[in-house]
Protein backbone atom coordinates (compact mmCIF):
# COMPACT_ATOMS: atom_id res chain seq x y z
CA UNK A 1 0.00 0.00 0.00
CA UNK A 2 1.55 3.52 -0.92
CA UNK A 3 1.67 5.84 2.35
CA UNK A 4 1.44 8.90 -0.06
CA UNK A 5 0.06 9.72 -3.38
CA UNK A 6 1.67 12.82 -4.68
CA UNK A 7 -0.80 14.59 -7.65
CA UNK A 8 1.46 17.65 -8.61
CA UNK A 9 -0.96 18.68 -11.25
CA UNK A 10 -0.26 21.97 -13.09
CA UNK A 11 1.24 25.60 -12.76
CA UNK A 12 2.90 26.12 -9.82
CA UNK A 13 1.63 22.47 -8.44
CA UNK A 14 4.66 20.73 -9.38
CA UNK A 15 7.38 23.63 -8.20
CA UNK A 16 5.90 22.91 -4.80
CA UNK A 17 5.15 19.66 -4.51
CA UNK A 18 8.73 19.12 -5.62
CA UNK A 19 9.95 20.14 -2.29
CA UNK A 20 7.12 18.81 -0.26
CA UNK A 21 9.28 15.30 -1.53
CA UNK A 22 12.49 16.75 -0.30
CA UNK A 23 11.18 16.90 2.97
CA UNK A 24 9.44 13.69 2.81
CA UNK A 25 12.41 12.15 1.82
CA UNK A 26 14.76 14.02 5.03
CA UNK A 27 12.20 13.68 7.48
CA UNK A 28 10.20 10.56 6.64
CA UNK A 29 12.37 8.39 4.84
CA UNK A 30 10.68 5.02 5.17
CA UNK A 31 7.20 6.28 3.84
CA UNK A 32 6.36 5.23 0.16
CA UNK A 33 5.31 7.60 -2.41
CA UNK A 34 4.36 7.57 -5.33
CA UNK A 35 3.32 10.16 -7.86
CA UNK A 36 1.10 10.59 -11.13
CA UNK A 37 -0.37 13.12 -13.46
CA UNK A 38 -3.41 14.55 -12.80
CA UNK A 39 -5.73 17.97 -13.72
CA UNK A 40 -4.50 19.50 -17.68
CA UNK A 41 -1.27 17.57 -17.50
CA UNK A 42 -3.68 14.50 -17.18
CA UNK A 43 -6.22 15.80 -19.76
CA UNK A 44 -3.11 16.72 -22.56
CA UNK A 45 -1.76 12.88 -22.03
CA UNK A 46 -5.39 10.98 -21.63
CA UNK A 47 -7.92 13.35 -22.25
CA UNK A 48 -9.28 13.42 -18.98
CA UNK A 49 -8.24 15.23 -15.92
CA UNK A 50 -8.87 12.44 -13.29
CA UNK A 51 -8.55 8.66 -14.59
CA UNK A 52 -10.24 5.93 -13.25
CA UNK A 53 -6.91 4.12 -11.91
CA UNK A 54 -5.38 7.84 -10.53
CA UNK A 55 -8.56 8.16 -8.13
CA UNK A 56 -8.45 4.32 -7.72
CA UNK A 57 -5.09 5.07 -6.68
CA UNK A 58 -6.11 7.88 -4.84
CA UNK A 59 -8.92 5.61 -2.39
CA UNK A 60 -6.29 2.84 -2.09
CA UNK A 61 -3.23 5.52 -0.69
CA UNK A 62 -3.02 6.58 2.93
CA UNK A 63 -2.98 9.49 2.34
CA UNK A 64 -2.92 12.12 -1.21
CA UNK A 65 -1.11 15.43 -1.75
CA UNK A 66 -2.13 17.16 -4.73
CA UNK A 67 -0.57 20.80 -5.78
CA UNK A 68 -2.55 22.91 -8.15
CA UNK A 69 -4.66 22.25 -10.87
CA UNK A 70 -6.09 24.23 -13.89
CA UNK A 71 -4.65 27.00 -15.80
CA UNK A 72 -5.42 28.98 -18.77
CA UNK A 73 -4.33 26.40 -21.40
CA UNK A 74 -7.73 24.65 -20.27
CA UNK A 75 -9.98 27.31 -20.25
CA UNK A 76 -11.79 26.20 -23.42
CA UNK A 77 -11.52 21.98 -22.34
CA UNK A 78 -15.26 20.54 -21.93
CA UNK A 79 -16.68 21.41 -18.40
CA UNK A 80 -16.60 17.90 -17.56
CA UNK A 81 -13.37 17.52 -18.60
CA UNK A 82 -11.53 21.06 -16.72
CA UNK A 83 -8.62 20.06 -14.65
CA UNK A 84 -10.75 21.64 -11.77
CA UNK A 85 -13.83 19.18 -12.50
CA UNK A 86 -11.11 16.85 -12.45
CA UNK A 87 -10.46 18.15 -8.53
CA UNK A 88 -14.20 18.11 -7.62
CA UNK A 89 -14.73 14.39 -8.92
CA UNK A 90 -11.75 13.67 -6.76
CA UNK A 91 -12.98 15.16 -3.54
CA UNK A 92 -16.42 13.39 -4.14
CA UNK A 93 -14.87 10.32 -5.33
CA UNK A 94 -12.35 9.82 -2.20
CA UNK A 95 -15.69 11.28 -0.01
CA UNK A 96 -13.55 13.70 1.84
CA UNK A 97 -16.18 16.30 2.82
CA UNK A 98 -14.60 18.21 5.78
CA UNK A 99 -12.06 20.70 4.51
CA UNK A 100 -10.23 22.05 7.12
CA UNK A 101 -8.60 25.52 6.24
CA UNK A 102 -6.51 26.95 9.43
CA UNK A 103 -5.62 30.67 9.39
CA UNK A 104 -3.12 30.92 11.35
CA UNK A 105 -0.56 33.50 11.21
CA UNK A 106 3.27 32.69 12.52
CA UNK A 107 4.65 35.07 14.75
CA UNK A 108 7.60 36.01 12.03
CA UNK A 109 4.90 36.63 9.73
CA UNK A 110 2.61 38.92 11.77
CA UNK A 111 4.48 42.18 10.20
CA UNK A 112 4.07 40.02 6.56
CA UNK A 113 -0.09 40.31 6.11
CA UNK A 114 -1.73 43.10 4.49
CA UNK A 115 -3.70 43.78 7.58
CA UNK A 116 -2.01 45.37 10.53
CA UNK A 117 -0.03 43.71 12.96
CA UNK A 118 -2.01 43.65 16.72
CA UNK A 119 -5.21 42.46 14.03
CA UNK A 120 -2.82 39.06 12.79
CA UNK A 121 -0.73 38.71 15.27
CA UNK A 122 -1.46 34.97 17.29
CA UNK A 123 -4.37 34.06 14.89
CA UNK A 124 -4.99 30.96 15.20
CA UNK A 125 -8.87 30.55 13.11
CA UNK A 126 -10.01 27.33 11.53
CA UNK A 127 -12.39 27.15 8.87
CA UNK A 128 -14.23 23.84 8.38
CA UNK A 129 -15.79 23.88 4.64
CA UNK A 130 -18.14 21.36 3.61
CA UNK A 131 -16.69 20.33 0.24
CA UNK A 132 -18.97 17.33 -1.25
CA UNK A 133 -21.90 19.32 -1.46
CA UNK A 134 -23.71 22.49 -1.57
CA UNK A 135 -23.68 24.02 -5.67
CA UNK A 136 -20.41 22.85 -6.66
CA UNK A 137 -22.43 19.38 -6.99
CA UNK A 138 -25.86 20.22 -7.08
CA UNK A 139 -28.38 19.79 -10.26
CA UNK A 140 -29.58 20.74 -12.24
CA UNK A 141 -26.92 22.41 -13.53
CA UNK A 142 -27.03 24.28 -17.37
CA UNK A 143 -26.46 26.78 -19.76
CA UNK A 144 -29.45 26.95 -22.37
CA UNK A 145 -30.32 28.77 -25.28
CA UNK A 146 -33.50 31.14 -25.10
CA UNK A 147 -35.97 31.46 -27.79
CA UNK A 148 -35.48 34.71 -27.83
CA UNK A 149 -31.89 35.31 -27.72
CA UNK A 150 -29.52 35.03 -25.06
CA UNK A 151 -28.85 32.42 -22.94
CA UNK A 152 -30.10 31.28 -19.36
CA UNK A 153 -27.24 29.58 -16.37
CA UNK A 154 -28.80 27.55 -13.77
CA UNK A 155 -26.28 26.29 -10.56
CA UNK A 156 -28.04 24.35 -7.81
CA UNK A 157 -27.15 24.86 -4.32
CA UNK A 158 -28.55 21.91 -2.27
CA UNK A 159 -28.01 20.45 1.28
CA UNK A 160 -29.45 17.57 3.27
CA UNK A 161 -29.37 17.20 6.97
CA UNK A 162 -27.21 14.93 6.78
CA UNK A 163 -24.30 16.60 4.90
CA UNK A 164 -25.20 19.52 7.32
CA UNK A 165 -24.76 17.18 10.20
CA UNK A 166 -21.31 15.11 9.58
CA UNK A 167 -19.58 18.48 8.84
CA UNK A 168 -21.13 20.50 11.40
CA UNK A 169 -20.05 17.39 14.16
CA UNK A 170 -16.47 18.22 12.77
CA UNK A 171 -16.57 21.39 13.86
CA UNK A 172 -17.61 20.92 16.81
CA UNK A 173 -15.46 18.04 18.08
CA UNK A 174 -12.37 20.41 16.96
CA UNK A 175 -13.74 23.55 18.87
CA UNK A 176 -13.37 20.97 21.66
CA UNK A 177 -9.73 20.67 21.43
CA UNK A 178 -9.42 24.19 21.13
CA UNK A 179 -11.09 27.07 22.51
CA UNK A 180 -14.13 25.60 22.23
CA UNK A 181 -15.88 27.98 19.69
CA UNK A 182 -18.16 27.44 16.82
CA UNK A 183 -19.27 30.30 14.25
CA UNK A 184 -21.61 28.77 11.83
CA UNK A 185 -21.79 31.08 8.60
CA UNK A 186 -24.59 30.56 5.81
CA UNK A 187 -27.43 33.12 4.51
CA UNK A 188 -30.37 32.14 6.44
CA UNK A 189 -31.89 35.28 5.70
CA UNK A 190 -32.11 34.63 2.21
CA UNK A 191 -32.05 31.12 1.22
CA UNK A 192 -33.73 27.96 2.08
CA UNK A 193 -30.09 25.94 2.02
CA UNK A 194 -29.16 28.29 4.68
CA UNK A 195 -32.12 28.09 6.79
CA UNK A 196 -31.72 24.41 6.68
CA UNK A 197 -28.55 24.79 7.90
CA UNK A 198 -28.82 27.16 10.79
CA UNK A 199 -31.88 24.47 11.87
CA UNK A 200 -29.42 21.59 11.46
CA UNK A 201 -26.56 22.92 13.42
CA UNK A 202 -28.60 24.23 15.87
CA UNK A 203 -30.39 20.82 16.75
CA UNK A 204 -27.02 19.08 16.59
CA UNK A 205 -25.98 21.63 19.14
CA UNK A 206 -28.59 21.05 21.52
CA UNK A 207 -28.66 17.65 21.14
CA UNK A 208 -24.42 16.46 21.50
CA UNK A 209 -22.23 19.80 21.95
CA UNK A 210 -24.26 22.08 24.39
CA UNK A 211 -20.93 22.27 25.96
CA UNK A 212 -19.36 23.73 23.14
CA UNK A 213 -20.65 28.08 22.19
CA UNK A 214 -22.32 28.50 19.16
CA UNK A 215 -22.90 31.67 17.33
CA UNK A 216 -24.81 31.84 14.08
CA UNK A 217 -23.22 34.92 11.60
CA UNK A 218 -24.34 35.60 8.04
CA UNK A 219 -21.85 34.90 5.52
CA UNK A 220 -21.29 38.70 4.54
CA UNK A 221 -20.99 39.61 8.13
CA UNK A 222 -18.63 36.74 8.16
CA UNK A 223 -16.29 37.82 5.48
CA UNK A 224 -16.49 41.63 7.09
CA UNK A 225 -15.43 40.17 10.66
CA UNK A 226 -12.45 38.29 9.01
CA UNK A 227 -11.20 41.52 8.20
CA UNK A 228 -11.95 43.72 10.81
CA UNK A 229 -11.35 41.28 13.70
CA UNK A 230 -9.99 37.61 12.99
CA UNK A 231 -8.87 36.89 16.54
CA UNK A 232 -12.53 36.21 17.70
CA UNK A 233 -13.07 33.07 15.31
CA UNK A 234 -11.84 29.70 16.83
CA UNK A 235 -13.54 27.32 14.53
CA UNK A 236 -16.21 28.60 11.37
CA UNK A 237 -18.19 25.85 9.68
CA UNK A 238 -19.60 26.97 6.25
CA UNK A 239 -20.59 25.38 3.22
CA UNK A 240 -18.76 24.41 -0.02
CA UNK A 241 -19.03 28.26 -1.93
CA UNK A 242 -18.68 30.28 1.48
CA UNK A 243 -15.67 28.10 2.62
CA UNK A 244 -13.94 28.90 -0.66
CA UNK A 245 -14.43 32.61 -0.66
CA UNK A 246 -14.02 33.17 3.20
CA UNK A 247 -10.64 31.03 3.18
CA UNK A 248 -8.73 32.89 0.44
CA UNK A 249 -9.70 35.93 2.29
CA UNK A 250 -8.48 34.36 5.91
CA UNK A 251 -5.26 33.31 3.98
CA UNK A 252 -4.34 37.12 3.68
CA UNK A 253 -4.25 37.34 7.27
CA UNK A 254 -1.83 34.80 7.48
CA UNK A 255 1.25 36.78 5.51
CA UNK A 256 0.25 35.07 1.94
CA UNK A 257 -2.42 32.69 0.18
CA UNK A 258 0.66 30.58 -0.18
CA UNK A 259 0.98 29.69 3.47
CA UNK A 260 -2.60 27.80 3.92
CA UNK A 261 -2.26 24.49 3.52
CA UNK A 262 -5.97 22.60 4.04
CA UNK A 263 -6.64 18.79 4.80
CA UNK A 264 -9.87 17.23 3.23
CA UNK A 265 -11.24 14.52 5.37
CA UNK A 266 -13.91 11.51 4.75
CA UNK A 267 -15.13 8.72 7.10
CA UNK A 268 -12.64 7.55 9.88
CA UNK A 269 -10.41 5.25 7.89
CA UNK A 270 -10.58 6.63 4.47
CA UNK A 271 -7.65 8.75 3.26
CA UNK A 272 -7.48 12.26 3.45
CA UNK A 273 -6.72 14.86 0.93
CA UNK A 274 -4.26 17.49 0.86
CA UNK A 275 -3.69 20.77 -0.78
CA UNK A 276 -2.54 24.21 -0.45
CA UNK A 277 -5.63 26.34 -0.93
CA UNK A 278 -4.02 28.51 -3.48
CA UNK A 279 -4.17 27.76 -7.49
CA UNK A 280 -1.95 26.74 -9.85
CA UNK A 281 -0.62 30.53 -10.21
CA UNK A 282 -0.29 30.79 -13.58
CA UNK A 283 1.18 34.56 -13.13
CA UNK A 284 4.37 32.94 -11.68
CA UNK A 285 4.28 29.43 -12.72
CA UNK A 286 7.82 28.37 -14.35
CA UNK A 287 9.44 30.94 -12.55
CA UNK A 288 10.49 28.99 -9.62
CA UNK A 289 9.14 31.67 -7.00
CA UNK A 290 5.71 30.54 -5.70
CA UNK A 291 5.92 29.67 -1.79
CA UNK A 292 5.94 25.71 -1.01
CA UNK A 293 5.24 26.30 2.25
CA UNK A 294 1.42 25.87 1.92
CA UNK A 295 2.42 22.65 0.33
CA UNK A 296 4.49 21.89 2.85
CA UNK A 297 2.40 22.65 5.62
CA UNK A 298 -0.20 20.35 3.82
CA UNK A 299 2.00 17.25 4.05
CA UNK A 300 2.63 18.29 8.21
CA UNK A 301 -1.35 18.07 8.49
CA UNK A 302 -1.10 14.34 6.13
CA UNK A 303 1.54 13.25 8.84
CA UNK A 304 -0.79 13.76 11.62
CA UNK A 305 -4.15 13.52 9.92
CA UNK A 306 -3.85 10.65 8.22
CA UNK A 307 -0.33 8.67 8.36
CA UNK A 308 0.22 8.59 12.08
CA UNK A 309 3.01 10.15 12.97
CA UNK A 310 2.30 13.46 15.03
CA UNK A 311 6.16 13.52 15.82
CA UNK A 312 7.21 13.88 12.97
CA UNK A 313 4.37 16.33 11.91
CA UNK A 314 5.38 18.38 15.34
CA UNK A 315 9.00 18.37 13.86
CA UNK A 316 8.03 19.84 10.59
CA UNK A 317 5.89 22.48 11.88
CA UNK A 318 8.44 23.45 14.83
CA UNK A 319 11.37 23.87 11.04
CA UNK A 320 8.77 26.03 9.07
CA UNK A 321 8.55 28.48 12.21
CA UNK A 322 12.35 28.39 12.46
CA UNK A 323 12.76 28.74 8.57
CA UNK A 324 10.58 31.97 8.92
CA UNK A 325 11.94 32.93 12.44
CA UNK A 326 15.65 33.04 10.58
CA UNK A 327 14.33 35.16 8.01
CA UNK A 328 13.29 33.00 5.10
CA UNK A 329 11.18 34.61 2.86
CA UNK A 330 9.82 33.87 -0.62
CA UNK A 331 8.55 37.22 -3.14
CA UNK A 332 4.88 36.80 -1.81
CA UNK A 333 6.10 37.10 2.10
CA UNK A 334 8.21 40.07 1.04
CA UNK A 335 11.75 38.60 0.35
CA UNK A 336 13.91 37.16 -2.55
CA UNK A 337 14.10 33.63 -1.85
CA UNK A 338 13.27 31.41 -4.62
CA UNK A 339 10.68 27.88 -3.99
CA UNK A 340 13.84 25.68 -3.50
CA UNK A 341 15.65 28.18 -1.74
CA UNK A 342 12.58 28.02 0.98
CA UNK A 343 12.67 24.26 0.58
CA UNK A 344 16.63 24.29 1.48
CA UNK A 345 15.68 26.82 4.81
CA UNK A 346 12.77 24.12 5.77
CA UNK A 347 15.31 21.32 4.86
CA UNK A 348 18.22 22.94 7.41
CA UNK A 349 15.70 23.98 10.02
CA UNK A 350 15.21 20.77 9.99
P1 LIG B 1 -4.27 31.33 -7.59
O1 LIG B 1 -4.42 30.88 -6.19
O2 LIG B 1 -3.60 30.40 -8.52
O3 LIG B 1 -3.48 32.73 -7.60
C1 LIG B 1 -3.95 33.91 -6.97
C2 LIG B 1 -2.77 34.85 -6.71
O4 LIG B 1 -1.99 34.35 -5.62
C3 LIG B 1 -1.81 34.96 -7.90
O5 LIG B 1 -1.31 36.28 -7.97
C4 LIG B 1 -0.69 34.00 -7.55
O6 LIG B 1 0.56 34.33 -8.11
C5 LIG B 1 -0.65 34.11 -6.03
N1 LIG B 1 -0.21 32.83 -5.43
C6 LIG B 1 -0.96 31.69 -5.32
N2 LIG B 1 -0.23 30.72 -4.75
C7 LIG B 1 0.99 31.24 -4.49
C8 LIG B 1 2.17 30.72 -3.91
N3 LIG B 1 2.25 29.46 -3.47
N4 LIG B 1 3.24 31.54 -3.80
C9 LIG B 1 3.18 32.81 -4.23
N5 LIG B 1 2.09 33.37 -4.78
C10 LIG B 1 0.99 32.59 -4.91
O7 LIG B 1 -5.73 31.70 -8.11
P2 LIG B 1 -6.24 32.09 -9.58
O8 LIG B 1 -5.22 32.87 -10.29
O9 LIG B 1 -7.57 32.64 -9.37
O10 LIG B 1 -6.43 30.68 -10.30
C11 LIG B 1 -5.49 30.13 -11.22
C12 LIG B 1 -5.90 28.72 -11.61
O11 LIG B 1 -5.78 27.86 -10.48
C13 LIG B 1 -7.36 28.60 -12.08
O12 LIG B 1 -7.38 27.68 -13.13
C14 LIG B 1 -8.08 28.04 -10.86
O13 LIG B 1 -9.22 27.30 -11.19
C15 LIG B 1 -7.01 27.16 -10.29
N6 LIG B 1 -7.15 26.88 -8.85
C16 LIG B 1 -6.83 25.62 -8.46
C17 LIG B 1 -6.85 25.29 -7.12
C18 LIG B 1 -6.50 23.91 -6.72
O14 LIG B 1 -5.99 23.17 -7.55
N7 LIG B 1 -6.71 23.51 -5.49
C19 LIG B 1 -7.18 26.27 -6.17
C20 LIG B 1 -7.49 27.56 -6.60
C21 LIG B 1 -7.47 27.86 -7.95
C1 LIG C 1 -9.98 25.64 -3.89
C2 LIG C 1 -10.19 25.95 -5.36
C3 LIG C 1 -11.17 24.95 -5.98
C4 LIG C 1 -12.53 25.18 -5.32
C5 LIG C 1 -11.33 24.98 -7.51
C6 LIG C 1 -10.02 24.93 -8.23
C7 LIG C 1 -12.20 23.84 -7.96
O1 LIG C 1 -10.58 27.27 -5.53
O2 LIG C 1 -9.64 24.49 -3.56
O3 LIG C 1 -10.10 26.55 -3.06
O4 LIG C 1 -13.27 26.09 -5.72
O5 LIG C 1 -12.85 24.40 -4.43
MN1 LIG D 1 -10.44 28.47 -3.71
Amino acid sequence: MTDLLLLPGDGIGPEVTAQVRRVAEKLTPDLSIEERLFGGCSYDAHGVPLTDETLAAAKAAKAVLMGAVGGPKWVDAPRDKRPEAGLLNLRAGMGVFANLRPALCFQPLADASSLKRELVEGLDFMIVRELTGGIYFGSPRFIEDLPGGGQRAVDTQVYTTAEIERVARVAFELARGRRNKVHSAEKSNVMDSGLLWRRVVTALHSREYPDVELEHILADNAAMQIVKNPKQFDVMVTDNLFGDILSDAAAQLTGSLGMLPSAALGLPGTPGLYEPIHGSAPDIAGQGVANPLAAILSFEMALRWSLDRPAEADRLFAAVEKALENGARTRDLGGALSTAQMGDAVLAAL
